[in-house]
């Protein structure tokens, strides 16, 4: 069974997603650990409720990013994951750390993808006029949300919604797609090569798998 390592930094509703699809056997995989560098993060909670282990990093104990990089890559590696799941995690990665884990780290980012990276989505998207917004699950490299691109799931923006109505959207999809791309890694069908996003051996296209 693969071993999984997930990252987080707030509510930790996808982490919550990802649990529950391992307890029902939709991932066949083990979280072993949850880190967090918030301490009061509420995924903690939730990880801890499922019987896993937690770990606090906490960025101010550290002189820059790249020490507390390497301190967290190292309690990550006590682990020995298979696969390091981003959920939440809100912090810039050195090269150093994304290399330490190149084609077995993945992270949701909440839009279509290269639309929008970084910060405040929803509202961009919004305030933008866009009809459409989403979730995007991607391996992670070096470049800012800006990895191979493994799914997709878009939701419609109406004239009626706030902004936290397209968040919700967004989630509904993000719970419902994290949890199917895990799966899809631990069973070996998704592997990245030369910078490309492969399942079942073939290259996906730039906007990830499409769903039937
Ligand atoms: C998710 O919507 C995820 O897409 C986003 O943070 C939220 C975490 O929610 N990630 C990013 O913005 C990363 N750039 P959660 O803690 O409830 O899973």
């Amino acid at each position: 069974m693969k071993n999984i390592v997930v990252l987080i930094s707030g509510s930790g509703s996808n982490l919550q997603a990802i649990i529950d699809a391992c307890n029902s056997g939709q991932i066949n995989g083990k979280i072993s650990a949850v880190f967090s560098n918030v301490p009061d993060a509420y995924g903690l909670v939730r990880a801890q409720q499922a019987g896993i282990k937690t770990e606090v990093v906490e960025p101010k104990n550290f002189a820059n990013r790249l020490d507390y990089d390497l301190a967290l890559a190292d309690a990550i590696d006590n682990y020995a994951p298979d696969l390091v799941i981003l959920a939440g995690y809100m912090r810039i990665l050195s090269p150093a750390f994304v290399s330490r884990y190149t084609g077995k780290m993945l992270n949701i980012h909440p839009s279509l993808l290269p639309e929008y990276p970084g910060l405040h989505t929803h509202r961009r998207a919004m305030e933008n006029g866009d009809r459409e917004h989403g979730a995007t699950i991607h391996f992670v490299t070096e470049e800012l949300d800006g990895g191979p691109i493994i799914l997709q799931a878009a939701v419609p923006i109406t004239a009626q919604d706030s902004e936290a109505d397209v968040m919700k959207k967004v989630q509904v999809q993000e719970h419902r797609i994290y949890p199917l791309v895990v799966s899809w890694f631990v069973d070996g069908r998704l592997t990245m090569r030369d910078g490309k996003a492969l399942m079942d051996h073939q290259a996906l296209p730039a906007h990830g798998h499409t769903e039937k």
